[in-house]
């Protein structure tokens, strides 16, 4: 299942008509946070963008679909792999892969400093309410 599937609009493409590559990394780093704030139980900041490869062009009206998981965990950054698949035209079920990225994403508390990354156990307990 995708993370975030999200269509553009008139308003995100640059001065040739195409999707500008400012909004394409937003949705990324959007989509790239849920699996990461879900793994940290909570607030994630992003730290870095470790590669990001804009592979084919992303036209409006294209349904972008974002698969992100995890890569990597740290004691308190956890690292994120992004793919982006736009179907141009749904009806032909014309489907490409136009991004991928890699980002990391560090755990933090309140106080906006980072923390430790739990267990999975302990979040797999809470969400079982245990
Ligand atoms: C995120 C933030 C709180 C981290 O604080 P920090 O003191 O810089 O963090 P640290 O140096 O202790 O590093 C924290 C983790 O990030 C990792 N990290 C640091 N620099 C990194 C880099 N260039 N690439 C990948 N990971 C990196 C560290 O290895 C560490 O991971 P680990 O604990 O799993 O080993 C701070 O950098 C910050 O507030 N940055 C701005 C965040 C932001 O505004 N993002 C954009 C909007 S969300």
């Amino acid at each position: 299942m995708p993370t975030l599937r999200v269509m553009p609009m008139p308003s995100d493409a640059n001065v040739h008509g195409d999707v500008f590559g400012g909004w394409i990394m937003a949705q990324v780093d959007i989509a790239g946070a849920i699996p990461a704030a879900r793994r940290a139980n909570g607030r994630v900041a992003t730290i870095a963008v470790n590669s990001f490869l804009f592979k084919q062009p992303v036209f409006v009206g294209d349904l972008l679909s974002f698969y992100a998981d995890v890569v990597k965990v740290g004691n308190t950054s956890i690292t994120i792999a992004v793919e982006v698949y736009a179907e141009r035209n749904r009806l032909q079920a014309d489907t490409v892969k136009v991004t991928e990225a890699t980002l990391t994403y560090v755990a933090t508390g309140e106080d906006r400093k980072p923390r430790q990354i739990p267990p999975l156990e302990a979040i797999e307990a809470f969400s079982a309410g245990k």
